[in-house]
């Protein structure tokens, strides 16, 4: 590991790491999913979720972390592989690597689109457009009809590797202090606008708290339906980043005694502020405020990204030019600092692998991920309309992580022992844990994940078994191909340990 790498202060520890929960994922993909799943009926399983899954799994995630951090392991394969002696969890650990790769290749892509809409927000591209014309310029946009989104793409990896270059505390945690409270501040003003949206003025045709009133207003009709829970769990993994391998990363460079049982509360509450409270007030009021919870129903049924880049930036022109570029211009810098704090998470674990098992220096590291990125995501970029987005996103962005998750609590929870895992979350901790979680995590949070896995088991035979996209089978093949040469190089550190003398626990 390079010595110097450490967090620089508490403050930028915890906004770091609600910088890397909160990401695109609060703006565009709760709103959507919660549309989808009927508002109000989502929302009681989502909690559950959180409070059952996504708690004790950062708690897990962090002592995890820490506990690998103070053998000097800063990914998780060797951070699982210091938790029992099984040499197997090293290649469980694969996971959280691929993971972060596999969707650091498509995030960063749909984080360049944000930077693309903050310069046309605010050049006034969509001013006097029609919403056919508005929606079309997004069409145009990945279809890669000109040069724009690959440049895009560019700047945007290349700020990627340049603050992780940096370092945590020089790069990382700066880029947090900055993005997390200007984000909070647009947020704010965007769901101010969104919740005082009234019917009849700017062109609204309802109230903006119409669009509240159906997410917050509790549906118990549809509480049995497993769709709407695999959908709550998902959106918990994909919001808090937990089964990714990523906060494990960002928590072994915690220093052995400092607190992680308040901390852990700290970043995931903050995720959940900015989730239900901003995620909530902005892109559904306006969208329903303007076309009704029909058609906003209807729209979201194809997929989630039309309603922030295809329909709102039409709906910010209703408020006269310079309030449209003003708020067009907030709801994408929002999204680009939500979703850099996030991308920048996903390019640690790479490099402390790097750097652990290969001394390579940081800034070598940050270039090889930053490579890694740009091969990975070109399918993405290139072949967007034909699907290798949503399969990156299905493979890496949602099954990986509950596999990765439950093995992960079996770990912790099963191998390595609950008195141990019990002290090891307790320990230096600023709270104290509520008794009740260690049940939780014990027989609660591994059977809630494995009933995720298992319901989700028809749609993944059914994508399994359908080889009738070759774009599709191709990036399945690539992403095989990434998890089996990451599975490779944690056997070439393994050998090398064996060969240097150097323990894994
Ligand atoms: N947790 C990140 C998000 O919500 C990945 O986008």
């Amino acid at each position: 590991m390079s010595k110097a790498e450490s967090w620089g202060s508490r403050v930028g520890l915890v906004l770091a790491m609600a910088g890397n929960a909160v990401g695109l994922g609060n703006f565009l993909r709760f709103p959507v999913q919660a549309i989808q799943n009927g508002g109000g009926a989502f929302i009681i399983p989502y909690f559950v979720c959180f409070l059952l899954m996504g708690i004790p799994l950062l708690w897990v995630e962090w002592s995890m972390g820490r506990f690998g951090g103070k053998h000097g392991h800063h990914s998780t394969p060797f951070i699982l592989d210091s938790m029992d002696k099984r040499s197997f969890w090293k290649y469980v650990g694969v996971f959280g690597i691929f993971t972060n790769l596999a969707v650091a290749a498509y995030y960063c892509y749909l984080e360049s689109w944000t930077l693309s809409y903050m310069w046309h927000s605010l050049a006034g591209t969509f001013l006097g457009k029609s919403s056919e014309e508005v929606s079309s310029f997004f069409s145009t946009y990945v279809g890669l009809n000109t040069w724009e989104p690959v440049l895009f793409w560019l700047i945007c990896l290349l700020m990627n590797t340049w603050i992780l270059s940096r370092g945590l505390s020089g790069g990382v945690e700066k880029a947090a202090k900055v993005g997390m409270p200007l984000l909070i501040l647009f947020g704010i003003f965007l769901a101010i606008r969104g919740l005082t949206l009234k019917e009849g003025s700017d062109g609204a045709v309802f109230d903006g708290v119409v669009g509240l009133n159906y997410l917050w207003t509790p549906d118990f009709s549809t509480i049995w339906s497993p769709k709407v829970w695999l959908a709550a769990a998902g959106q918990i993994f994909f919001t808090l980043s937990v089964g990714m391998g990523s906060i494990q990363c960002y928590a072994s460079y915690i220093r052995s005694k400092d607190d992680i049982a308040l901390n852990a509360m700290s970043a995931g509450w903050m995720n959940e502020f900015v989730e239900v409270v901003l995620g909530s007030s902005i892109l559904i009021p306006i969208a329903i405020g303007y076309l009704g919870i029909e058609r906003v129903v209807e729209m979201t049924q194809t997929g989630g990204l039309g309603l922030g880049f295809r329909t709102l930036p039409y709906l910010f022109t209703q408020w006269g030019p310079l309030l449209s570029a003003l708020a067009g211009f907030a709801w994408f810098c929002l999204l680009f600092f939500a979703g850099i704090t996030s991308s920048l998470a996903m390019g640690t674990p790479c490099m402390g692998f790097l750097q652990d098992e290969f001394k390579w220096t940081r800034s070598k590291s940050a270039w090889t991920f930053g490579a890694a990125v740009f091969i990975l995501g070109l399918p993405t970029v290139l072949f967007f309309n034909h699907g290798v987005f949503d399969e990156y996103d299905y493979w890496a962005g949602t099954v990986s992580l509950v596999v990765f998750a439950l093995l992960e609590i079996i770990l912790f929870a099963w191998v390595f022992g609950m008195d141990k895992g019990w002290k090891e979350i307790n320990e230096g901790g600023d709270i104290q844990v509520p008794t009740i979680y260690r049940f939780i995590i014990k027989y609660v949070t591994p059977l809630f994940l494995l009933g995720v896995f298992v319901g989700s088991l028809p749609d993944l035979y059914k994508k399994i078994i359908d080889f009738s996209n070759p774009y599709v089978v191709g990036s399945r093949i690539l992403l095989l191909a990434l998890f089996a040469g990451i599975a490779y190089l944690v056997y070439i550190a393994y050998q090398k340990r064996l060969k240097e003398g150097r323990f894994t626990s």
